[in-house]
């Protein structure tokens, strides 16, 4: 089901307002998330191809404070953006395109003069790439405003537990960045619509709905920071370029097989199974890149050489180790929580050599997004 209806992107659209709070500001953080099953290629208004499915991290986040103050309409945006408590003109294009793509579900907009106040647990130049976790925690600041201006309280406007405000907060920051819809839940969250996926959607992220084996809890991410360097090609050109390779078509129709094909591993704890689907996905994103027209690598020796080591050492130890890979060169390597003594130490002895400045971010799944209360 490819077709988008406008009915169904109409539920959306708010009720009347009923309040307009002068001013005020409210807090959000939201994670990263570490997609299993890749999103590469999409079409439309930010509809994947296929779909996805991926870990929430906990420690990779950003947090936003929206401060409001009530203007005179006039039909523009008015909001200046700031990181680390410099302005940074450089993100307010994109957040000015975010605001374009979703005024017509948060109509509020245009009413509030905005700062824009964030900054990220991980270091900017890290290579981990923050618009999942920024659009995610911009849009649950969003929801949350809205809730107030619908006549709630500010403070507890915004509930983890109500399914109409995740869902709103997941439709939104899909606009911002596809992969920021799976950053409001977690451990586990599939975008995408999927046969066999009940209550997947193009349109938003869903916590996944099924039996999820003991040994895939709190599983473990260690991110390898082996370039922190600016990415050389963006994701957003990346997936534009899926329009004329060659095997997209192919390309999609596997990775709505390997999410089948996770079911039943999430099922029954089958991590040898997991690591092959996931390793897989990790190389097919990069063969996707490798053959695109104009084609381009990512990875660095260094990434192949952490691929060559984990390989070996799950084949010397019988580790259940594994990696994947997102669009840049750095590694996560993933791994159970029964194995996490073991794993780091490995990592701190042979892996982190191939990082530059020995650098690494130990991570494990989470909840996702919250309110933070100052
Ligand atoms: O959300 P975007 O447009 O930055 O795309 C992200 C795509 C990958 O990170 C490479 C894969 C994924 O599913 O997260």
């Amino acid at each position: 089901m490819r077709e988008i209806t406008v009915a169904m992107t109409d539920t959306f659209i708010s009720k009347p307002y009923t309040n307009f709070p002068e001013n005020g500001s409210i807090s959000a953080q939201a994670p990263s998330n570490i997609a299993l099953v890749k999103y590469w290629g999409k079409y439309g208004e930010q509809l994947p191809q296929n779909a996805s499915v991926s870990f929430t991290l906990s420690q990779c986040r950003t947090e936003t404070t929206l401060h409001f103050e009530k203007s005179t309409p006039n039909g523009n945006f008015n909001f200046e953006v700031f990181l680390d408590g410099q302005r940074e003109k450089s993100f307010e294009p994109k957040i000015a395109q975010f605001f374009e793509r979703i005024r017509r579900y948060v109509p509020f907009l245009t009413e509030y003069n905005f700062k824009i106040e964030t900054k990220n647990t991980f270091p900017h130049s890290s290579g981990i790439a923050s618009s999942a976790s920024g659009m995610a925690a911009l849009a649950v600041c969003l929801v949350s405003l809205e809730n107030a201006l619908l006549g709630g309280d500010l403070s507890t406007a915004y509930k983890e537990t109500q399914e109409n405000q995740l869902r709103k907060a997941s439709f939104l920051a899909r606009l911002g960045s596809g992969s920021a819809s799976r950053s409001i839940e977690g451990p586990l969250v599939v975008w995408g619509q999927h046969p066999e996926i009940e209550g997947s959607s193009n349109l938003l992220g869903v916590k996944y709905p099924f039996k999820v084996h003991e040994n895939f809890s709190n599983y473990q991410d260690t991110i390898l920071l082996v370039d922190k360097g600016e990415k050389q090609v963006s994701s957003t050109v990346g997936h534009n370029l899926m329009h004329n390779n060659p095997y997209a078509e192919a390309r999609f129709k596997e990775a709505n097989t390997n999410l089948t094909k996770l079911k039943t591993i999430f099922e029954d704890g089958n991590i040898s199974a997991f690591i092959e689907i996931v390793e897989s996905e990790a190389l097919q994103l990069h063969a996707m890149m490798m053959a695109s027209k104009p084609y381009f690598i990512l990875m660095k020796p260094n990434t192949l050489e952490i691929i060559n080591r984990i390989w070996k050492f799950r084949k010397e130890t019988g580790s259940q180790v594994c990696f994947t890979l997102d669009a840049g060169a750095n590694v996560h390597v993933l791994y159970p929580f029964s194995e996490k003594d073991r794993t780091q130490n490995f990592i701190t002895k042979e892996l982190a050599a191939f990082c530059k400045n020995g650098a690494y971010i130990h991570d494990a799944c989470g909840l996702g997004a919250s309110i933070v209360n100052s």
